[in-house]
């Protein structure tokens, strides 16, 4: 994802350093050139050669590199580099940073670069909510760096707060965010929603279906990656809310019409994953239902159809996406459904295929427009994603 990227990856002087390591590795399988600057005290806590084995580059350390032909190395470097990612970032090269201050290869190489570049500190609590710490981070900022905000937990140091190095995972998020995508759609607003519904019999009971919210996250993830605004309206899943999405809890049908409804005439794109329950009881007992009370049957109505309404009282301009998943007909139900919901476009997919449907990595999808459609091979549900927004942009 990150093929014909350049990366500056800034290694200080933390015990989180070995880290970088992981960052690396995960950088160069996404193809990226991944290029190493350690500072002199990010050497105690991990050796160069491991930066440069993984990465497969020089890696840039002042000991080394003190010499004529690194210098304009890491300036040309400086003027190439697509990212420039500083983790695990210390209070000292912060501070350096925000004040211009250019004494080693990382701290130049820094100042020189006009790249984004992205910050994830890691340092005791204290240090890390030092008004001095703080101020210099709202300096950065200021200057349109981006200071990601560290976790916290229990520190190397034995305190407990705010300070840890982001979890890799996230930071991968980040760097796949500012690199992986040309950003085609930025300036856009986009809303997903994910996830089943759960509808409640009795305060222990509820009708639900079987999706994950895999497909729907995925969908949300690729378009934060493509620099859009996303809301995620989530049902009840397990799922980890996507870097860079504002995510919404939401957990019966109603809910998440009321949750869409409100901010519907804001979006650009709307793209309806989620397995909305089409029913729901009657009535919520109060009390949970004993075998001994149990009813013969539970009385149903229906719920609001969410991308029905959505697609009746869209505002101009506006691209609603449904999903259709069918066991029979796919092709003829699901143009039925763009039709009947007011679509632009409908991902369709048949439970009975495989790798098709719920709770699967992949997915197997026919893209489907008024007067196109694309039937797709079986892919991960991040490539359907992908194939979705561009047939948005292209074809309907
Ligand atoms: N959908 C919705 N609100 C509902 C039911 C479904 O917004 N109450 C949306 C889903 O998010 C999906 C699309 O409608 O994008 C298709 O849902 P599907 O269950 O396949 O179709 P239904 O309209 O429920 O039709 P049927 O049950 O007859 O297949």
């Amino acid at each position: 994802m990150l093929k014909n990227k350049t990366i500056i990856l800034g290694v200080t002087g933390s015990i989180a350093a070995y880290k970088a390591a992981e960052i690396t590795s995960w950088a160069k399988k996404q193809h990226a050139d991944v290029n190493v600057i350690m500072t002199k005290n990010a050497q105690y806590f991990i050796n160069p050669i491991t930066f440069e084995t993984l990465s497969g580059n020089k890696c840039l350390t002042d000991t080394f590199d003190r010499n004529f032909q690194y210098n304009v190395e890491h300036v040309e470097l400086a003027k190439r580099a697509d990212l420039f990612v500083v983790a695990p970032a210390s209070a000292d090269f912060i501070a350096k940073a925000a004040n211009g201050i250019a004494d080693d290869m990382l701290t130049t190489t820094f100042l020189a670069s006009t790249c984004e570049k992205l910050i994830f500190p890691a340092m005791n609590t204290r240090m890390y909510e030092n008004p001095i710490t703080q101020d210099n981070i709202a300096k950065l900022k200021r200057f349109g760096i981006k200071v990601i905000e560290p976790g916290a937990g229990y520190l190397a140091c034995g305190d407990t707060g705010k300070g840890k190095l982001l979890l890799i995972e996230d930071i991968e998020e980040h760097i796949l965010l500012h690199a992986a995508y040309d950003h085609d759609l930025s300036g856009k607003k986009i809303l997903v929603s994910a996830g089943p519904t759960c509808e409640d019999i009795d305060p222990v009971r509820f009708i639900t279906n079987h999706s994950t919210g895999r497909m729907g996250y995925a969908v949300a993830r690729n378009a934060a990656r493509r620099g859009a605004d996303v809301t995620l309206v989530s049902g009840p899943v397990s799922l980890k809310e996507p870097v860079g999405v504002n995510t919404v809890h939401v957990t019966s049908a109603q809910e998440m019409f009321d949750e869409i409804t409100a901010v519907s005439d804001e979006q650009d794109i709307i793209v309806m994953t989620a397995a909305v329950a089409d029913m729901k009881p009657v009535n919520k007992a109060a009390e949970k239902i004993h075998k001994v009370t149990m009813p013969d049957a539970i009385k149903l109505t229906t719920n609001p159809d969410i991308l029905s309404y959505l697609g009746a009282n869209r505002r101009e301009g506006q691209k609603i996406i449904g999903f259709s998943m069918e066991t029979e007909n796919l092709v003829e139900n699901s143009r039925l459904k763009l039709r009947k919901k007011h679509c632009d476009m409908i991902v369709a997919n048949c439970l009975k295929v495989a790798g098709a449907g719920f709770g699967t990595e992949t997915n197997v999808v026919t893209l489907i427009s008024a007067d196109r459609m694309q039937e797709l091979p079986i892919m991960s549900k991040d490539e359907v994603a992908e194939k979705i927004f561009d047939f948005i942009q292209k074809d309907c």
